[in-house]
Formats: structure tokens, C-alpha cells, sequence
């Protein structure tokens, strides 16, 4: 038997390395895309695919580094990994690193194994699969999957000043191309995605493995509220319209939402902005970024026509006007059963414990099913914390983790064709 025992010692030391690359004046692991560091991190990342033997190592018009473990048949639909290494500001030093250390690991132990697989194996480091300030998650998987549209390149960004298109023109990719770096469809033969949990379900189950079940959709919301400023020492309460006080309602309505919500599903205010931002001034506008997320579909889709609904009842009693801007939706995606039976046998076979669990984290993976079946590998968070500096996964999680992914891929190579 080959040993496909992942070097946890190798892989610790990985991680380490990718958290050196840091904004190092914000907190936390912060290496939001289109930084320096996250230029400097996708060098790491593309020299530690050379190093571990893939070939054709390469940036994708998109930005995606993507390196290739060539299989005996490569007529054969190919099997792909992988994850992203950008992280949210004031994250952790996890969250989409463990999926592409971990894949890079993975086709390591395969290729040294000397038991090459039939299919050839797709490597890849996503561009950019936190929100950023053009609103848009996930920008390398959707250019994959044909979903990055010339309206997303057209959104101008706040703190850049420039347009998406214009900013990846200045990081050195290309836009034009991007958009046609489309795959078609179903010409994968699975995608799986190795990932740290970012939640408690695990940890509190006692389980070292998770057999995600599906990835939740995410509505997000930029709701901008106008009122009338006033002096705020002389105009009376009942004659004001004020910006913020509407839009505090709409956060509270945006909580509503989901804990009132038949189904599970979550709801977060992260941001608010009131003008002009003085204390002796009735705020004359103000505008709040929210998300709800849930696995429902059914549910998720009558979000946007309840929510614009009730803000706008509740700005207009206070004679504020409102536009809504619905910027990221991605709808629910169910993981395919084949794979999670594939993933769960894997477990099995290397003495993990696993439990089916639901990703309310988005990923790359809820992009790819126009490519082919997908299934995603979840491995346990310390308190279920994550998007902050404690995110914290162990060594050992982690090769376990690794240990999984590399069995699935196994698996999965051996499959003729996966049922969706
Ligand atoms: C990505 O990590 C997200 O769930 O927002
Ligand atoms: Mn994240
Ligand atoms: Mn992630």
C-alpha cells in the first residue's frame, strides 16, 4: 500500500508561511485580494505547486493559479480541488488556506505515491472569494463557471476608486479575457473542496470530519436612506426625517428577517454610514450593507420582496426615501450525493468520525455545479469561531482533513461517472 499519510509537520509549516503575508496595519490575518500581500502570497502559492510536482503551473487570465497533476487518461473528464487564500480584514489565518495547502498536499501524496490516478488533477487557488468592496464574492470561480458578468466588471469600487475590470487590469490580469475563460459545462468530472467548518457543529458533535450537505444562498443588501438634515437643537422630534433612525429600523427589520424566518437562516447588519456624521446635525442620509443567508430556497428567494417592502413602510412613516441595491446573490446549492457518500466512506476508511453538516459559510464550491458534481470536506474550528483573528483549526484536524480529501479524490477517480 502507498503511504498517503499527509506531513503534518509540512503542512503546519505551509500555513505558517501563508500567514506571514499579512496588511500588516490592519488586525488580525488580513490579506484582502488585490493587496501586495496577497500578490506575494499567490507567488507562495504558485511555487509550492511547482515544488510539489505539478505541471503547467499557471495565473489564469482571472487571477486563478492553477497547477496540474496529470493522470493516464487524460481524455478523461478531470478531477478538481482547491480553495482560496485571500481572507476577510481582521480574519484568520484558515479559512480557504486549508483547502489549498491541503489540495497542494493531496496531489503531492498522490503523485509520489507512484499510483498516478486515470483522470488528470486540477489544482487551483481561487482569486478573491471574500466579499470586497465591489460587492462581488467568489471572482476566479465565477469566471470559471461563466458567471463573471461586464456589469460586475464595470462596479466601481470605494476605497479603489476604479472599477473591478480596472483593478485586476492593474494586478496584472485581464479582464476581457476573463470573461471568456468560461469552462462548459459539465466538463468536470467532480469538484471537491477541502475547508475549515467556521462554525460549532462539529466541535460540539464530537466529530472530526463534516460531509457538507449544502452551502447556503446569500442575498446582500446596500440600502441607502435619504432624509432632510435639521439643526438637531431646534428642529422638534415629530418634524424630522431622519436618514439613520430609518435605517436603524431597516437593521432591525434585517434581524427580523431571520429569527422570525420559518426555516434556519441568518441575517447580519455588517455596516452602517450616517452623513454628515456630526452630533448637532439631523442626519440627512445614511446607508446600511446587510446579508441574509439561508439553505432554503423556497425561502431565501421571497427575501428581496419582503425586505424591500417592510424598509420601505418603515422609512416612508418617517418621510425618508430609499433605494435598494441587491448586490450578491447566489442562490442555495445542495452538494451531490454521490460524492457526500464518497467523502463519508473515505472517513470511514481512515478512522475518522464524520456527521452530515450545512455550510452557512459561501464558498467556491456553491459556483461549480455547472461543471460538474460537487462535495466539500469540512474539518472542526476551535469554538466555532472564524472571520476573526482566534480562527483557529489544529495540525491534526488538518491532516486529517488532508487525509480525506486525498481518499476522495481516489475514490472518485476510480468512479466511471458520479450520479448528480
Ligand atoms: C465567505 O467566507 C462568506 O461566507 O462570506
Ligand atoms: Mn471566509
Ligand atoms: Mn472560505
Amino acid at each position: 500500500m502507498p503511504d498517503l499519510t499527509p506531513d503534518a509537520a509540512h503542512l503546519a509549516a505551509g500555513l505558517e508561511a501563508l500567514s506571514t503575508f499579512v496588511q500588516s496595519a490592519q488586525p488580525g490575518w488580513t490579506r484582502q485580494v488585490f493587496s501586495e500581500p496577497y500578490l506575494a502570497s499567490r507567488e507562495w502559492t504558485f511555487r509550492r505547486m511547482v515544488e510539489a510536482g505539478l505541471s503547467d503551473v499557471h495565473q489564469d487570465a482571472a487571477g486563478n493559479i492553477v497547477g496540474r497533476l496529470p493522470g493516464q487518461h487524460p481524455e478523461l473528464k478531470p478531477l478538481m480541488t482547491g480553495s482560496h487564500t485571500d481572507t476577510v480584514w481582521g480574519g484568520g489565518r484558515f479559512d480557504g488556506m486549508v483547502g489549498v495547502v491541503g489540495a497542494i498536499e493531496a496531489a503531492r501524496l498522490i503523485r509520489e505515491s507512484g499510483r498516478p490516478l486515470a483522470r488528470d488533477l486540477i489544482v487551483v487557488d481561487f482569486l478573491g472569494e471574500e466579499a470586497n468592496e465591489f460587492g462581488l464574492s467568489c471572482l476566479g470561480s465565477r469566471a470559471i463557471t461563466g458567471e463573471l458578468t461586464p456589469g460586475h466588471l464595470d462596479r466601481l469600487g470605494e476605497a479603489a476608486g476604479a472599477t473591478l475590470g480596472a483593478t485586476m487590469a492593474g494586478f496584472g490580469l485581464d479582464p476581457d479575457q476573463a470573461l471568456r475563460l468560461a469552462q462548459p459545462a459539465g466538463s468536470l468530472h467532480a469538484y471537491i473542496e477541502l475547508h475549515i467548518e467556521q462554525g460549532p457543529l462539529l466541535e460540539a458533535a464530537g466529530k472530526e470530519i463534516g460531509v457538507v450537505t449544502a452551502i447556503a444562498g446569500i442575498e446582500r443588501l446596500l440600502a441607502a436612506f435619504q432624509g432632510r438634515g435639521d439643526h438637531a437643537g431646534t428642529m422638534p422630534m415629530a418634524d424630522r426625517h431622519d436618514a439613520l433612525l430609518a435605517a436603524a429600523e431597516a437593521v432591525l427589520a434585517v434581524e427580523h428577517e431571520a429569527c422570525c424566518a420559518p426555516v434556519h437562516a441568518v441575517s447580519t447588519t455588517g455596516r452602517i454610514e450616517a452623513l454628515p456624521g456630526a452630533f448637532n446635525v439631523v442626519p440627512d442620509s445614511a446607508r446600511i450593507w446587510a446579508e441574509v443567508r439561508s439553505i432554503d430556497p423556497a425561502w431565501l428567494g421571497g427575501v428581496k420582496g419582503r425586505l424591500a417592502q417592510r424598509i420601505a413602510g418603515l422609512a416612508a412613516a418617517r418621510g425618508v426615501e430609499t433605494a435598494l441595491e441587491w448586490l450578491n446573490d447566489q442562490p442555495p446549492v445542495a452538494t451531490t450525493p454521490a460524492v457526500r457518500e464518497t467523502i463519508a466512506q473515505a472517513a470511514e476508511a481512515v478512522g475518522a468520525s464524520w456527521e452530515a453538516v450545512p455550510s452557512g459559510a459561501g464558498h467556491d464550491a456553491a459556483h461549480l455545479p455547472r461543471l460538474g458534481p460537487i462535495g466539500m470536506i469540512f474539518v472542526p474550528s476551535q469554538g466555532g469561531r472564524s472571520h476573526v483573528p482566534e480562527e483557529f483549526t489544529t495540525t491534526e484536524d488538518t491532516a486529517r482533513g488532508v487525509q480525506v480529501l486525498t481518499q476522495t479524490l481516489i475514490a472518485l477517480d476510480a468512479q466511471p461517472a458520479i450520479p448528480a
